[in-house]
């Protein structure tokens, strides 16, 4: 039922300056690949087939990635190694799935999915931001699976103080999974949100919140904010928030762009063990 998957690529990461003067935020490696090629595996695997990319100036690495590199290819080929050949060649989809669009000016992310919106029909679609780093089961998967109608966020507890950081939803009712949502605001202070239960950015939206930032002026941050538009479609159509089961890496922040590099690093298992025992000798020895 959700089909196509939109992937904003076009912010500035400027918390991540110098590294993304040049290169795009989204390129940013945890372990052996980058941000973005994990985002795109996960909506692959929620049975995403078509890839929509809003990218901004500076994000030419991104298509060069999901693309042949033919003397690469050839190189891996010629010298016999074949399991480097399947790795880069396996990550190329089908001619006419992958779709660039590019936002001219970063306007926020709303702006940048509207951006998308030639490439939609009348059907949900679903939007994944790369720098929040999913450990675990897709949670686009999860989401599709729970998915009926109107718009669903991926939500997390997080600690109160926290509020500024992230989209906060009302919860009108919540099953420990499944949350229905009677309202939403964006990156309140922690007197003013009305929980603890924040947006982490994976959405399934309808082609309503299109219409809604069509006219939509810029909110928090002087951008056009997805929250904002998603908070007005709040009782004309159906809105839940999914708990999933991963752990979320905000690697849009250095701790956080870190942590996921151990966390993953742990995970591939011709790491793990060397690198336990050097953080042991090297950080933990008394
Ligand atoms: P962020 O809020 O993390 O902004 O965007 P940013 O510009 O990328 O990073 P900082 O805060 O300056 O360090 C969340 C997501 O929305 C996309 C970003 O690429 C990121 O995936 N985005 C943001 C856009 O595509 N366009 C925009 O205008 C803003």
């Amino acid at each position: 039922m959700v089909k196509k998957a939109i992937f904003p690529v076009g912010g500035l990461g400027t918390r991540f300056l110098p590294a993304t003067k040049a290169l795009p935020k989204e390129m940013l490696t945890i372990v052996d690949k980058p941000l973005i090629q994990y985002a795109v595996e996960e909506a692959a695997a929620a049975g995403i087939e078509e890839f929509i990319f809003v990218t901004g100036r500076n994000k030419s690495a991104i298509e060069d990635h999901f693309d042949h590199s033919f003397e690469l290819e050839e190189t891996l080929h010629a010298k016999g190694k074949d399991a480097a050949l399947k790795t880069v060649r396996d990550m190329i989809y089908e001619p006419g799935t992958v779709f660039y669009v590019r936002q001219q000016e970063p306007a926020g992310l709303g702006h940048a999915v509207w951006c998308a919106r030639h490439l939609i029909n009348d059907e949900p679609v679903a939007v994944l931001l790369a720098d929040d780093l999913i450990f675990g089961n897709s949670c686009m998967a999860e989401m599709v699976a729970s998915y009926k109608s109107g718009n669903m966020v991926a939500v997390m507890d997080i600690p109160k103080s926290d509020t500024g950081s992230y989209g906060i939803v009302t919860p009108s009712a919540d099953d420990g999974q499944l949350l229905v949502v009677s309202g939403l605001v964006e990156k309140p202070s922690p007197e003013n949100a009305p929980s603890n239960i924040g947006v982490v950015g994976r959405y399934i939206i309808e082609p309503g919140v299109f219409s809604q930032l069509e006219n939509q002026s810029r909110g928090a941050g002087n951008e056009v904010q997805l929250t904002d538009a998603l908070a007005r479609q709040i009782g004309k159509v159906p809105f839940h928030g999914f708990r999933f089961s991963g752990e979320r890496f905000d690697c849009g922040s250095k701790i956080g762009f870190l942590q996921a590099n151990i966390t993953f690093a742990m995970s591939h298992e011709d790491l793990a063990d060397h690198l336990k025992n050097w953080i042991e000798n090297r950080f933990l020895a008394t």
